[in-house]
């Protein structure tokens, strides 16, 4: 049967722009909309997830997938929230960051055959390939990115690599392109100047017949980004510029699906190890994430907290037309 589960990697170019922290209430507020959802921690060798969940030693991980004959369901960590289950990359293992790629492969094919609606995967740092692979399982994964032009010069270089590394894999039986895509060894190609059109002429040289499918794999990419630690009406600008740097050199279509303030209620929540739209589910950062879940399930989520409980709901927007 083919999969059926949403997965949505959570990537970005940079550590500490809230990559964890957003994944973390994203699954929360997804599942409290009503879908099943599985967080898994996809930061082998730096996990912080369980500590954003509560969790304080998780008894599994996703290395049992590897080491015991335990059904793989048995990997799922209970959160204390109904329809969300938790996964941990937790553990001592010396070398449990360079995971090869014979085990990148049983980890992908295990996320596809998880039996939920949703699976919202939490990614380290960087553009390395084990990275890139992870958040290509999916073509409409989830970019981070703070305001700052630095870390936007980041965000696109993380967009550019995780697409010519889409092309690399996808184009692997055609050797006579593979230079044109490789990124492997940097050196060789300018990685400042290198964009799609560049590649496309070169293409077009080397081997005409297969424009079609390059044009396809530049198609079907389809990320969203999510501006991070808003301080200013400016800052939201900066999901604006990389919308246009995208198209202009990808020719990408990056979808803005939103933004979350800056707060100290979001800093305190960590704190408190309890997720941000549970403790302050009115606060701005929180009211900021209901909209982008809203935009990512195509409904009106809206929570309030009234004597310790949260109440949810929900109105599924329709197309317009039929609102008459
Ligand atoms: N919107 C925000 N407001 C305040 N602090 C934030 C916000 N987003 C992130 N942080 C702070 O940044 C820290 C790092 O976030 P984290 O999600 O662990 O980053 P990453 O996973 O990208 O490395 C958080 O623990 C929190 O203290
Ligand atoms: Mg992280």
């Amino acid at each position: 049967m083919a999969s059926t589960v949403n997965i949505i990697p959570v990537g970005g170019g940079k550590g500490g722009i809230g990559k964890s922290l957003i994944s973390t209430n994203l699954a929360v507020g997804i599942a409290l909309s009503g879908q099943k959802v599985v967080l898994m921690d996809g930061d082998f060798g730096a996990s912080n997830l369980h500590a954003l969940l509560g969790i304080s030693h998780p008894l599994y991980g996703f290395q049992d997938l590897f080491i015991s004959n335990k059904s793989p369901n048995s990997l799922l960590i209970e959160t204390g929230i109904s329809n969300l289950k938790f996964i941990s990359s937790a553990g001592d293992n010396p070398g449990s960051a360079n995971i090869d790629s014979e085990r990148v492969k049983k980890i992908i094919s295990f996320i596809k055959k998880l039996n939920v609606d949703t699976v919202i995967l939490d990614l380290g740092p960087g553009t390395s390939f084990n990275v890139l692979d992870f958040f290509n399982i999916s073509s409409h994964g989830l970019v981070m990115s703070s305001p700052e032009t630095t870390s936007v010069m980041k965000t696109f270089s993380f967009i550019r690599s995780a697409l010519f590394r889409r092309m690399s894999r996808k184009l692997k039986n055609i050797s006579a392109l593979q230079k044109l895509v490789d990124h492997s060894k940097p050196s060789s190609t300018d990685l400042e100047t290198y964009n799609v059109t560049t590649l496309r002429e070169n293409v077009k040289k080397i081997d005409q017949t297969q424009i079609e499918k390059v044009e396809e794999i530049i198609n079907e990419f389809k990320p969203a980004i999510i501006i991070n630690r808003v301080r200013s009406k400016k800052d939201l600008l900066a999901g604006d510029n990389l919308v246009n740097l995208v198209k202009k050199y990808l020719d990408v279509e990056l979808n803005y699906i939103g933004y979350i303030v800056e707060s100290d209620k979001v800093r305190e929540s960590v704190e408190d190890m309890v997720p941000f739209l549970i403790k302050n589910p009115q606060s701005k950062p929180s009211e900021n994430l209901q909209q982008i879940i809203g935009t990512l399930t195509n409904t009106d989520l809206h929570l309030v907290k009234e004597d310790g409980r949260i109440y949810v709901s929900k109105q599924v927007r329709l197309n317009s037309g039929w609102d008459a």
